[in-house]
């Protein structure tokens, strides 16, 4: 379904991506697993310093899970939700304490970790180890609610429904690039408020677009 997606939007990404260092291919797993749970509720803008300092501080699980939990919402910053910080440490743990210091790969083993959900778990299933999962944040899930089902935002909660969708625009090939493409077009340029649809590389197959880009009538906004 809407397969058409795949090579405009591939080839956007090509021209257009950020240049994010957690998405350098010498990133590893744990520098992708404290980038996506610093990301959930905080703009790339205040994450990157934090990220840096992190990474720097503690750039494998066992560091961090050596140091009293106090110490990861002390260096936290201003990401706000410091629960995270709580948590990353607790992944830290138990990261030290049941797979051997490294990050585990499989979506299972990652969703088990605390404070990693859904999302979480297949991000750094895909970014970290280049599996095929639906990543649906908010930005991909904007994205696919436009281009495939016509509406100006997603419901709240995400549906059964729009993860079939994802799952059946999963690309036989490079999935994780797949995933990150949609994700970036939603964040420059599929925006929450004012897109710009000048600049995109699927407008003239854009569902929402085609239809007059009709102003959202679920029952509750969502960005
Ligand atoms: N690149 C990979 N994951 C990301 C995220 N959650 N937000 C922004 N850029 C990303």
């Amino acid at each position: 379904m809407a397969t058409g997606l795949h090579a405009p939007i591939l080839d956007w990404y090509a021209e257009n991506a950020r240049d994010l260092p957690w998405r350098r291919p010498d990133a590893g797993p744990w520098a992708i697993l404290v980038s996506e749970i610093m990301l959930q509720q905080t703009p790339v803008v205040r994450v990157l310093p934090v990220w840096d300092e992190w990474m720097r501080r503690w750039p494998t699980p066992a560091a961090l899970a050596a140091e009293p939990p106090g110490e990861a919402v002390r260096h936290w910053g201003r990401l706000g939700y410091p629960r995270r910080a709580l948590n990353l440490h607790a992944c830290a743990r138990a990261i030290t304490a049941e797979h051997g210091g490294r990050v585990p790969s499989s979506y299972e083993s990652l969703r088990a970790l605390p404070g990693v959900g859904d999302y979480t778990a297949a991000a750094v299933a895909s970014f970290a180890f280049g599996g095929s999962h639906a990543v649906l944040d908010t930005n991909v899930r904007r994205v696919l609610a436009r281009a495939v089902r016509g509406e100006e935002y997603p419901p709240k909660a995400t549906t059964t429904a729009e993860r079939k969708l994802a799952e059946s625009l999963l690309p036989p090939l490079d999935a994780p690039r797949w995933a990150v493409a949609v994700m970036e077009l939603g964040a420059l340029v599929c925006t929450a408020r004012a897109p710009r649809c000048a600049d995109c590389p699927v407008a003239a197959a854009c569902a929402w677009r085609l239809a007059g880009r009709p102003a959202y009538q679920g029952p509750e906004r969502r960005g």
